[in-house]
Formats: C-alpha cells, structure tokens, sequence
C-alpha cells in the first residue's frame, strides 16, 4: 500500500497548529482548511490531464484540464472539514457523504448516513477524514466504495497512526495514503498519540 507522507515545512506548520491544545476551533479550522489544500496538491500530482488548443492574446499553445476529476467523499462530521477546500481545488468534482460516529468504547464505527454515486466504477475516489486511528472508519469507508466498484480510493488524513495503516494493508483494500504525519501509535482509549485529539470535537465542539 502506497503511504505518502507530506512532510513540507508548511504542512508541518499547520499541522502543529492543529496539535497544540491551546488552539481554539476557529484557528483549528483555518489550520485544517490550508492543510487539505497542501494534502489534496500533492494526491494529485500524478493526475491525468487532456490537452486542447487554446489562444492566449499572444499565440496558439496547449492547455492543459482535469481529464477525470476524483469523487470527494468527506466523512462526517470531521471530514466536513475538509471538504470545501477540496472542492476548491477540483472544482469540476462530484461530492458524495459517509457520516459515520466511532462508538468510544468499542471503538466501532456506526454508519448514520450514506449519499453515494451507485456505481463507481472506473473512477477514482479520494476520502476525507482529518484521523486514521485504528482505521475502521476508513476500512468501513472503502469497502463502502469497492461494493460500488471503486478501485482506485486515495485516503487524505491529516495524520495516520501505524495501527490503522497496517489494518489497510492487512485488508488489501485499493487504496493509498496521503497524510501529513504517521504519528507514534494509539493509546489505550483509541486516540493516535501525540495527535491532536478529536478532529471533530476540536472544529464544531463536543456533542
Ligand atoms: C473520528 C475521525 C475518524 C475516526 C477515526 O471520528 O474523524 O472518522 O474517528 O477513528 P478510527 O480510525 O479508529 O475509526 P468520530 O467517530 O469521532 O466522529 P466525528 O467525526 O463526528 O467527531
């Protein structure tokens, strides 16, 4: 499984934004915001593009568009998060919704809501979730997306922990990473340490 670790000194940044405890949720959703931005950047730098022939008020050139932009798919609540800045950024992408709550004592996701293409075959998919913890969310996530013929899922984390990229691998999904840090590991309530706590409580406040 292919893990792309954005490590740019900007990303860095913000992402200790995010981390420090101090920073309030206003602040800790314009750090969000600017990451996604360098995250979503750097998952697309392999994207396909098409060519036409343009005029610029000098002369004839080629162009260069989107050949085929990714289905976003934000899980709710944190992923909200993420969402219009991707959209930003690809503007041309449909968006589709998981909303999805991690039970704090088992640690299982309960799904609550799905708005989904009914097929996505042959088109790439990027998921939004700022936390890859143990990874059931995601799991949950993509096997959501394979059942409509998904094979080509790109998940972009704020940050990962080893536990939930190896339970990816183990689950020999079709999916890569792109997250600005794989922290140290997870402790014994399921938060990635040191992380940043819970994304979703840290941008709308504790439900
Ligand atoms: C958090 C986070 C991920 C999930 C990660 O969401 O945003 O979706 O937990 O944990 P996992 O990898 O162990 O599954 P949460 O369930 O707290 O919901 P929220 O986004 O509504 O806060």
């Amino acid at each position: 499984m292919d893990v792309l670790v954005v490590d740019h000194p900007l990303a860095k940044d913000r992402l200790s934004t995010m981390r420090d405890a101090r920073t309030g949720s206003a602040m800790f959703r314009a750090a969000l915001h600017e990451l996604t931005v360098m995250l979503i950047y750097e998952a697309m730098r392999e994207a396909p593009l098409r060519t036409e022939r343009i005029h610029t008020p000098v002369a004839r050139t080629d162009a260069y568009r989107l050949a085929d932009p990714p289905l976003l798919v934000p899980v709710l609540r944190a992923g909200l998060g993420m969402a219009d800045q991707a959209h930003k950024l690809v503007p041309d992408a449909q968006m589709g919704f998981v909303g999805l709550a991690r039970d704090e004592e088992t640690l299982q996701p309960t799904p609550y809501m799905e708005s989904l293409p009914e097929s996505l075959a042959g088109r790439p998919v990027f998921v939004l979730d700022p936390m890859l913890a143990t990874g059931g969310s995601m799991e949950y996530t993509i096997r959501l997306l394979t059942g409509r013929g998904a094979t080509d899922v790109t998940a972009i984390c704020a940050l990962a922990a080893p536990e939930g990229l190896e339970r990816l691998e183990a689950a020999g999904l079709p999916v890569r990473v792109v997250t600005a840090s794989v922290d140290e590991r997870l402790n014994d309530s399921g938060f990635i340490v040191p992380g940043l706590g819970d994304a979703g409580d840290r941008q709308y406040g504790t439900v």
